[in-house]
This record gives C-alpha cells, sequence and structure tokens, in this order.
C-alpha cells in the first residue's frame, strides 16, 4: 500500500527518534520520502541514527533536548523549520519507564515519568499544533501510549497516570483542532522489545517466556510492523482518522477473558480431549 512517495512533502519530528522504536518509525518515514528530525538527550545516539537516516537521500535533522523542558522545546521547532521545513508531522515516543513497588516511589522518580511522557508531550504538542494554526497548516500527531492506559498495570504507575493522560490528550485536540485540520492519533504498542525498555520492565527470562505465553499469536512484535502502522497514521491514507487509538499488541490484552486461562492448561490436543469428554454422553 506504501509507495516511495506516501510520505513526500512532510517534516516529520520524532521524540526520542534516536533508538528504539523511535529509531524504527523515522527509518521507515524516511524510507517513504519524508523529511525525518530526530530529538533525544544523547547527541551521539542521534547522529549515528542521522547517518543511517540520510542514506534515503531526504533531509535529516537532528537536536539534542530534554523534552520536559518547554522554552527548550519550543527553541527545537523553530530551529528544525529553518532546517527542513515547517514541521507537519510528530511522533510523541520519547518515554520513561521503570519497575517499582509503588510504595517505593520518590515523589522524584513519580515526577520524572510523568514529566517526560506527560509534560513532554504537552510541550512538543502544543509548541507544534500553535505554529500550524498560527499558518493555517494541516497537520498529524502521533501519541505513543500502551496497552495499560485503560487498565492500569502494578508496578509502572508513574507510566500508567501519564499514558492516560496523553490518551485524554489525544482524544480532546483531536476534536479542539480538527478544526485546523490537525489530526491526532495514539498507538498502543504491546510487547516490541528494545534495549531501552526491556532492560527496565523485564525482570528476568523466566518472567520472559511466562510473559510470552500469554500473548496469542505466540511472539513479539517486530519493529518494522509498528513503523508499517505509524507511517500509515502520518500519511494521507489514513486523511479521514483522528482521536483514534490503535492497538498493536499480537492479543496481548485479550489475556484477561475468563477462560483463557485454560489454554495454559494442557497442550491443545489434550484439552479437546477434555472438552470432548465434557460433552452430554461423550467419552
Ligand atoms: C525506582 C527510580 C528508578 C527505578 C530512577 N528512579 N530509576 N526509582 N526504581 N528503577 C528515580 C531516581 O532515584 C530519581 O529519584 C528519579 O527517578 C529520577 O531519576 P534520574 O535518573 O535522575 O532521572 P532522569 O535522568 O530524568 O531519568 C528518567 C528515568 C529513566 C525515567 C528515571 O529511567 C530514563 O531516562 N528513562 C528513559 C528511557 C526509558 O525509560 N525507556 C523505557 C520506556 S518504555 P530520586 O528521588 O532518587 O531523586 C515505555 C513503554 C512501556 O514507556 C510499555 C512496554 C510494554
Amino acid at each position: 500500500m506504501f509507495t516511495k512517495d506516501t510520505l513526500t512533502g512532510k517534516n516529520i519530528l520524532v521524540t526520542g527518534g534516536g533508538s528504539g522504536l523511535g529509531k524504527a518509525m523515522a527509518l521507515k518515514f524516511a524510507e517513504l520520502g519524508a523529511n525525518v528530525a530526530i530529538c533525544g538527550r544523547s547527541q551521539d545516539k542521534l547522529d549515528k541514527t542521522a547517518e543511517e537516516l540520510k542514506a534515503f537521500g531526504n533531509k535529516v535533522a537532528t537536536y539534542s533536548v530534554d523534552v520536559r523542558d518547554y522554552e527548550a522545546v519550543g527553541e527545537m521547532f523553530d530551529k528544525l523549520s529553518e532546517e527542513l521545513g515547517e514541521i507537519n508531522g510528530l511522533v510523541n515516543n520519547a518515554a520513561g519507564n521503570f519497575l517499582s513497588a509503588s510504595e517505593d516511589l520518590s515523589p522524584n522518580a513519580f515526577n520524572s515519568v510523568v514529566g517526560i511522557v506527560l509534560n513532554g508531550t504537552f510541550n512538543c504538542t502544543q509548541q507544534f499544533g500553535k505554529r500550524l494554526i498560527d499558518a493555517g497548516s494541516p497537520g498529524s500527531v502521533i501519541n505513543i501510549v500502551t496497552t495499560y492506559t485503560e487498565t492500569g498495570s502494578a508496578f509502572v504507575l508513574p507510566s500508567a497516570c501519564a499514558k492516560a493522560g496523553v490518551l485524554a490528550m489525544t482524544n480532546s485536540l483531536a476534536y479542539e483542532w480538527g478544526e485546523y485540520n490537525i489530526r491526532l492519533n495514539s498507538i498502543a504498542p504491546g510487547p516490541f522489545p528494545t534495549k531501552g525498555a526491556w532492560s527496565r520492565l523485564m525482570p528476568d527470562p523466566k518472567v520472559e517466556e511466562r510473559y510470552k505465553a500469554l500473548i496469542p499469536l505466540k511472539r513479539y512484535g517486530e519493529h518494522v510492523e509498528l513503523a508499517n502502522l505509524a507511517a500509515f497514521l502520518m500519511s494521507d491514507l489514513s486523511a479521514y482518522m483522528t482521536g483514534e487509538n490503535v492497538v498493536i499488541d499480537g492479543g496481548e490484552r485479550l489475556k484477561s477473558g475468563q477462560f483463557n486461562f485454560i489454554t495454559q492448561a494442557a497442550p491443545r490436543s489434550q484439552l479437546k480431549k477434555m472438552f470432548q469428554m465434557m460433552k452430554p454422553g461423550g467419552k
């Protein structure tokens, strides 16, 4: 469905684009014809990824910033617009997260994650949106949320609170900025391992095996699968979509179905024999 010019004319900023899923999305956007900017806290990582992005032949820019700093984010948009042209696509991907019992969190630990995820998304989205509104230009925002945005989750309280706020922001602005033709959608990725996330969120291999068993498709997501979805939502192929949250998780979020646990109780062939015996007159 994509061609090499699907994103031509888009100047897209990916926050946290130097590594992990942000990098995968940035590469896909560049492959499909976009000019791409990436920002993050480590200039070293940004520089390495920029070299890969340049291989696609479009404009590339980097900017070292902490998205928690509102003024610095504003300066970033001005600078990147000079380099790439008006920024008309934004992916709020930069995030912070770690496992902790909630009673052990310090206020600063809570604020750090909420600052990056919720305030950072506000800072970038508002600085992005107000420039487009002043110019009368359309735009598209993708917010990366999580599958626990609505349910909450043990041991990641700051992230759960912040991502729920980001989902509320997505829906609020999708309505409010619809008349400016600025679209906002979100993506809730399930398990897409990255070094940054897995080193903080996956305690040990045994836990990981139990976790994997609960994913209906029995595998993790490939980064390119997420990148393809982001490319679709960023492009004009999805021009009538706004305020939508798309889950991409191999079905993992459905694990709480009441009788789903039976899939773990025995191999499928054995289960089928048991079901047969439970039938009236079955043996
Ligand atoms: C408890 C912790 C902690 C931990 C840090 N803190 N790590 N508390 N357990 N593991 C506390 C510190 O003690 C400090 O509080 C406060 O948090 C701030 O820590 P700093 O390191 O000074 O802050 P900062 O450099 O801003 O780091 C922010 C961070 C860090 C969020 C804490 O982890 C980070 O930079 N993360 C970025 C990358 C990342 O997290 N990627 C994963 C995203 S995955 P005190 O009180 O001591 O000062 C994701 C998707 C989830 O979000 C879905 C997956 C399926």
